[in-house]
């Protein structure tokens, strides 16, 4: 965080465990390392974000506990690592979501003091509900005095938070690593961790994790199960020449690589930590023997029961796929940049 030291469970944030994998994989010619943000007081890489986000404003003034209202759209993780920094100082937040949000990421929100106000509809142009809470953002900033828009898709603030979390990753793994895999929303991780590693020259092949239906890396827009990772829209924090390589996995490359992490390492995890192992396997016979490869999983399982590891809500969208994680499960599609 710049300038101001975080006090309080604020200063828990960050310096997350780097763990290895060994058993997802025992075959492999490569080692793997997992960057467990689930650690993260609020249980997600966010909490960087909104930490980094909101010190900057409370250090100059601008946001003042009882006065102050932040106004963002979230679809879960980074609203509840606002709440929890709003909550820290008593700086009222508008978190605007949409029906795709988990029930327990609204619970957790409004549990730490937060507003959460939930669209209903999609924009009639996309089919989308992003556009749709962007303009609410919008209108109710637009009516509410001494209203602060953090805005976590172009704020620099956001990818700057992620400068320590390849630092850490680096600092953990003398030497390495050879490859980094990021799963991508606001490009906020990605942008953060490929500005950190070009700056500190750092030889290392950054690949960006995205969802099947994103249009991040110009893709045509379709309809996506799970949350966190992924855009409708294309985030203003996005450049090209980011990530050396992009791999787009589908809903169901999520659940099996949960599922299979969850039976094999035992660590519960979310979404698009699926994706960014399925990422991994996709990658796998191009990873040179003995290389180093790291993988950031961004937030906790938990808040996935009802739906990546609940097995009727998987066998209604996909059928009956448990072989799937007891196998090797379908590949991601890798496309070069
Ligand atoms: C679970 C999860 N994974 C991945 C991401 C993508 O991170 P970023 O917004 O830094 O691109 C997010 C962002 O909210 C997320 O919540």
């Amino acid at each position: 965080m710049a300038d101001t030291v975080p006090t309080g469970v604020l200063r828990t944030v960050g310096r997350t465990p780097l763990v290895e994998l060994t058993r997802i994989d025992p075959t492999s010619h490569f080692r793997l390392f997992a960057k467990l943000e689930a650690h993260n007081p609020g249980g997600s890489i966010k909490d960087r974000s909104a930490l980094e986000l909101l010190s900057e404003g409370i250090r100059s003034g601008r946001l003042i506990p009882g006065r102050s209202v932040v106004v963002e759209s979230s679809s879960g993780n980074l609203g509840i690592g606002l709440a929890q920094v709003c909550g820290y100082f008593g700086i009222r937040l508008i978190c605007v979501v949409d029906p795709r949000a988990n029930r327990q990421n609204i619970a957790i929100m409004r549990a730490l003091g937060a507003e959460v106000e939930v669209v209903t509809r999609t924009d009639p142009v996309t089919g989308e509900y992003l556009p749709v809470r962007i303009r609410r953002v919008r209108e109710i900033l637009a009516g509410t005095e001494h209203a602060y828009w953090p805005d976590q898709y172009s704020n620099p603030l956001n990818p700057r938070s992620h400068h320590a979390t390849m630092r850490e990753i680096r600092e953990a793994l003398p030497g390495g690593p050879d490859y980094l895999f990021c799963a991508t929303s606001s490009c906020g991780t990605l942008r953060g961790c490929a500005e950190y590693a070009r700056e500190q020259q750092l030889p290392v092949t950054i690949v960006a994790v995205d969802a099947e239906g994103s249009v991040i890396f110009g893709r045509r827009p379709a309809p996506r199960l799970i949350p966190g990772h992924g855009a409708a829209v294309r985030p203003a924090l996005h450049q090209d020449g980011l990530a050396d390589e992009v791999v787009h996995v589908s809903d169901l490359d999520c659940v099996v690589n949960c599922r299979r992490l969850a039976h094999r390492e035992a660590i519960l995890a979310g979404g698009s930590s699926g994706a960014v192992l399925a990422a991994v396997r996709r990658m796998g016979d191009r990873i040179p023997p003995g290389a180093t490869c790291a993988v950031i999983l961004p937030d906790r399982g938990e808040r996935y029961l009802d739906t990546i590891y609940d097995d009727g809500w998987v066998e209604s969208h996909f059928g009956d796929v448990t072989h799937l994680w007891r196998e090797n499960g379908p590949m991601a599609e890798v496309t070069p940049c």
